[in-house]
């Protein structure tokens, strides 16, 4: 939701006004400011610890120079320095503990965000944005953001306290001294500046490149039987080095600016040192400073040069993260085409389960032509049957009902109630529904069947199962109804993974099932058996059966052709079987293929 912002809101990089982006870091920030309080508190102490081991140096120094020092004071000072480095030890384990877990918490609760936004996603959503596009989101965008504020925070902050402190030790040393001694440094800060940024992008490149590599790996394997039956292997090898190739030379690209950085960090540390030796040194000579003060010094310019270059790759950090955070505010802020009616009002009780669709116009949100047009049904208490060529809008129908996509164009009634007034969840709530293509989840098959019903007992969960004719097959397993489903369930046959989709609608048992194209990949026995147990189990509800086999659709109540987006024909499969060109033929040739087995000689 936007909200209105002034014209003098700051926008990051990525055009979002920086106080909407703000939003998503807040509560993170307020929820956990005593652990960030108490890290940023560890984080100073250690700098202004590190910064008073250069006084003690220069009281050792100046001692010996003066020879007023003994070998047991300097033993003292030797002890301060250790104890120093004990507490030192200690809090820059807090400040890392405290300070990163900051951060990492940070990045969970924004990845949480992120994905419950995503599920509430409506399937158009789903169709503008690829999968690569929402992994990039909650993988580079998060880590972009949870660098800048874990160790981009620790940076910005450590080197303001030491650049701050160090100078102010070096001006009360010798300010003159100090200037001179500084001059190289803001050549350090421009050039990890810009190194930092070359590093990003050449780094963002090995990582594309390392997901093609993942991801050419990934299909191949998962079409291995693809590759065999083609003889692709040397092909896919070859392919496959000249990935590796790539790869390899963005690597290189990286390693060569990142020997940079380091040795032009030393060349700038000894511009400064020259020039401390060769003024530093002449004030020792005059007497103006102590030879105590002389080491002092040059250990501050020493410790300035991480500060230095760390604001060069702190001002990249924050860039990136601002980014980061603005495109990941523009993912959960998008609105699902979808929406939920705005005081929308749940009846009590649906009256009669069913659908009606007057003059329903349908395109899909990518699309420019309709894929369905001018709809008009009902569709009662009953089994319906629905039927036509491949592309002729039978699944779209099917997602319409289900809610998944928004009506805009013509009337669907659900009961007696316009859809586009009732809560979706109420609507989805009703309704059971199988897609053509069923999605399993790696997880047991038991666990597949009681997706919509957590709650479901093992006897309910192998009702349905017997109910959607796959009980036995399942008993088949070795592990029975505890066997785990692979990846996309590719354990399973077609059939095998229809009828589990089936099973886990049945388990649900809800006034309304919508079985699109659910039983195309079973034979016909199991199919007479599903649809016996459906008819048992659905009486006086609604049942849409999207199918081309004649026998299935001649057990229907009502059977609907649709041809092109509209509705050719409808009624019972006496009269269609009479008036309707397309399904005479459909039943004729089916008959003659039912036929075949018999008529051919044993
Ligand atoms: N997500 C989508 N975005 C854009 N167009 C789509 C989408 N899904 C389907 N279509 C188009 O809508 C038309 C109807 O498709 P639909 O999937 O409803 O056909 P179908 O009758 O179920 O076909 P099949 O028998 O092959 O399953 C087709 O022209 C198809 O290309
Ligand atoms: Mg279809």
């Amino acid at each position: 939701m936007n909200k209105t912002t002034s014209s003098s809101d700051r926008h990051t990089p990525s055009g979002v006004p920086f106080s909407q982006v703000r939003d998503l870091l807040l509560p993170s920030f307020r929820k956990h400011r005593l652990r960030l309080l108490a890290g940023i508190a560890s984080l100073f102490l250690v700098d202004l610890l590190q910064l008073i081991v250069p006084r003690i140096i220069k009281h050792g120094v100046d001692g010996l120079e003066a020879l007023t020092i003994t070998t047991a004071g300097l033993f003292r000072l030797g002890l301060m320095v250790l104890g120093i480095a004990s507490v030192v030890v200690v809090l820059r384990f807090a400040w890392r503990y405290l300070i990163i877990g900051f951060s990492r918490l940070l990045e969970q609760a924004i990845r949480n965000r992120i994905f419950s936004h995503i599920l509430k996603m409506d399937a158009a959503f789903f169709e503008r944005r690829t999968t690569g596009d929402l992994m990039a989101h909650s993988s580079n965008d998060l880590a972009a953001v949870q660098m800048a504020c874990g160790m981009g925070l620790v940076a910005a902050a450590d080197s303001l306290v030491m650049c701050v402190a160090a100078i102010g030790f070096m001006i009360a040393i010798h300010p003159l001294l100090t200037l001179y001694a500084l001059l190289p440094m803001p050549f350090l800060a421009v050039s990890t500046r810009i190194l930092s940024g070359k590093l990003h992008r050449r780094f963002a490149k090995v990582q594309e490149q390392f997901s093609d590599i993942t991801e050419f790996s990934r299909s191949n394997l998962i079409s291995i039987g693809l590759i065999k039956a083609y003889t692709m292997e040397n092909f896919q090898t070859a392919r496959f080095d000249r990935l590796g190739r790539k790869y390899l030379k963005s690597n290189l690209r990286v390693a060569a600016i990142q020997g940079l950085i380091s040795p032009i960090a030393t060349l700038v540390g000894s511009m400064g040192m020259l020039m401390v030796l060769y003024f530093g040194g002449s004030l020792v000579i005059d007497g103006t400073i102590t030879l105590g003060d002389f080491v002092a010094f040059i250990s501050y310019l020493y410790m300035l040069i991480w500060p230095m270059m760390a604001i060069g790759w702190v001002a990249n950090l924050v860039q990136r993260g601002l980014t980061s955070l603005g495109r990941i505010h523009n993912l959960v802020n998008s609105r699902a085409i979808l929406p939920d009616p705005v005081l929308a009002e749940e009846p009590a009780k649906l009256n009669q389960p069913g659908f009606r669709l007057n003059n329903l116009t349908f395109t899909y949100p990518t699309s420019r032509s309709p894929a369905l047009r001018d709809i008009t049904l009902t569709l009662g208490p009953g089994i319906h049957g629905v039927t036509g060529r491949t592309g002729s809008g039978k699944s779209t129908l099917c997602r319409l009902l289900a809610r998944l996509y928004p009506i805009e164009d013509g009337m669907l009634l659900f009961g007696d109630h316009d859809v586009n007034h009732l809560p979706l969840h109420f609507i989805r709530s009703h309704i059971g529904y199988v897609s053509q293509e069923p999605v399993l989840f790696s997880d047991t098959i038991a666990a597949n069947i009681a997706l919509g019903r957590q709650d479901a007992l093992r006897g309910d969960v192998i009702r349905a199962a017997e109910a959607a004719a796959i009980h036995d097959d399942i008993l088949a397993l070795k592990n029975g109804y505890d066997t785990k489903i692979g990846e996309r369930g590719v354990k399973l046959s077609g059939g095998q993974r229809q009828r589990l989709a089936l099973a886990r609608a049945l388990l649900c048992d809800r006034p309304v099932l919508i079985v699109d194209d659910g039983l195309s990949a079973v034979d016909v026995a199991t199919e007479h058996e599903v649809f016996a147990g459906l008819k048992r189990h659905f009486s006086g509800k609604t049942v849409l059966i999207v199918s081309n086999r004649i026998k299935l659709l001649s057990m229907t109540d009502h059977i609907i052709i649709l041809a092109n987006g509209v509705v050719e024909s409808e009624g019972g499969h006496d009269l269609l079987l009479a008036t309707n060109s397309l399904y005479r033929a459909m039943y004729i040739k089916q008959m003659k293929q039912d036929n075949e087995p018999e008529d051919a000689p044993s």
